[in-house]
């Protein structure tokens, strides 16, 4: 960067800190997001992109693995049956929807619904990042291996490790971070789904917690972050225009 442009960049003094800041600068990953390439399959083959949705300044965040046939359709993450199960293990701890933010570690729905291969994780890695920082929930729920082994950076497994929340910083925040099943591997499945709602007992707990402690230097990260992304201008990915940006 030359010096005339580092001039240019705002002082991280500058850097947007209200939730009506950051909900602009969310709605900026937004619209990269919508235009995205970096994966050319999952580009190629999705109606939307499920970027998100819900309160921008949400206390709370899952992370889900990545959109289904339904998500695809509807441009929104969690509207199948998991995304029903989700909805009411909400509700039965107080909260709603609308409360909280819900994304995923992929954007695109994978072909067929297979597993995301580690390129595409990766290429979508910063997206979610953006997210968290921007949003700047006091806990993320990771639901499920992906989410949790992404956030974690680490192999282990969702069955060690749900239930238990730990620190975890991204960029400049610290936030808690609080890996349950993924609500699709309790559908069929009674026990699990035990497990899953005793989990999820615990998260107005875990929401009522002092925040951790920040590192010094608070200031969302400049917006450049995503611009190597190879974006098409206006594109949704073929699909039609979903008004992502009503829901947050
Ligand atoms: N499963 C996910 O992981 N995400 C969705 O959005 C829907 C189902």
């Amino acid at each position: 960067m030359s010096a005339t442009e580092k001039s240019q960049q705002p002082e991280p003094s500058q850097q947007p800190q209200s939730p009506e800041a950051r909900r602009e600068v969310l709605k900026e990953v937004l619209a990269q997001a919508k235009g995205c390439l970096r994966c050319s399959e999952l580009a190629a083959a999705r109606k939307n992109v499920v970027f998100g949705a819900g309160n921008a300044n949400a206390d709370l965040m899952f992370v889900g693995e990545a959109p289904g046939a339904s998500e695809d359709e509807q441009g929104l993450p969690f509207v199948g049956q998991a995304g029903k199960l989700l909805e009411k293990l909400l509700v039965e701890i107080g909260l709603t929807r609308a409360e909280v933010f819900i994304a995923n570690v992929l954007k695109c729905r994978p072909p067929g619904n297979r597993d995301p291969l580690p390129v595409e994780i990766e290429n979508c890695r910063e997206y979610l990042y953006r997210q968290v920082e921007l949003i700047q929930p006091k806990v993320i729920c990771s639901l499920g291996n992906f989410s949790t082994k992404l956030l974690r950076g680490d192999p282990t497994g969702i069955t060690r490790l749900h239930g238990q929340a730990q620190p975890l910083t991204l960029g400049a925040r610290t936030v808690r971070l609080y890996p349950i099943f993924h609500p699709a591997a309790a559908l069929y499945t009674p026990r699990m789904l035990e497990t899953l709602r005793e989990d999820f007992s615990r998260l107005p707990e875990l929401l009522a917690m002092e925040e951790l402690e920040q590192a010094e230097v608070l200031e969302v990260p400049e917006v450049e972050l995503l611009e190597e992304a190879p974006t098409v201008a206006g594109a949704d990915g073929g699909g039609r225009e979903v008004d992502q940006l009503g829901l947050f």
